[in-house]
């Protein structure tokens, strides 16, 4: 029998980054803090990422680029290899990401490249829970519950299970 299947998911919209609680306003700002330490001489398009571990650390990433291209890496990436790297027991609760064209934050969120989903639905399970996702442009913010609704479907560790 043939069915055909919906996928939907639900995000909050905020228009105004002051809409936010206090906690998630801060990862933001630390993520445009990121961003402007990005190295992204050949995109221009820099991207900052900050984690917020259960502890209440918050650790921050950017996207480092190369002239060798596919050796760059994404903001998201670098900061979780950051959080795994020396925090591996403070599991991270929430994931905001901002991005700037030359000097001027983008008016639209970024939203995580295909690799970075990846990434973060392994980090997921790792932690065996979800990472909120913060998606920060100037005309809007977007929050996403998990890593689940950007990427469905997934190829992870349950899909090597025999
Ligand atoms: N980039 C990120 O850092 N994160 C993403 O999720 C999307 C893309 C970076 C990679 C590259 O340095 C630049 O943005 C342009 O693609």
């Amino acid at each position: 029998m043939i069915k055909t299947k919906n996928i939907t998911f639900s995000y909050t919209e905020y228009e105004r980054l002051e809409e936010l609680n206090s906690s998630d306003m801060e990862l933001v700002a630390a993520a445009r803090e990121a961003a402007m330490n990005a190295y992204a001489p050949y995109s221009k398009f820099k991207v900052g990422a900050a984690l917020r571990l259960k502890s209440g650390k918050i650790i921050r990433g950017a996207n480092v680029e190369n002239a060798a291209f596919p050796s760059g890496i994404c903001a998201e990436r670098s900061a979780l290899s950051n959080s795994v790297s020396n925090h591996s027991g403070d599991k991270p609760i929430s994931l905001a990401i901002a991005s700037m064209r030359g000097n001027e934050f983008t008016d639209d969120p970024p939203s995580p490249c295909g690799s970075c989903r990846q990434v973060i639905a392994e980090e997921e399970s790792r932690i065996d829970g979800k990472i909120k996702l913060i998606l920060s442009g100037k005309n809007k913010t977007m929050i996403v519950d998990g890593i689940a609704d950007l990427l469905p479907l997934q190829f992870n560790r349950k899909s090597l299970e025999v």
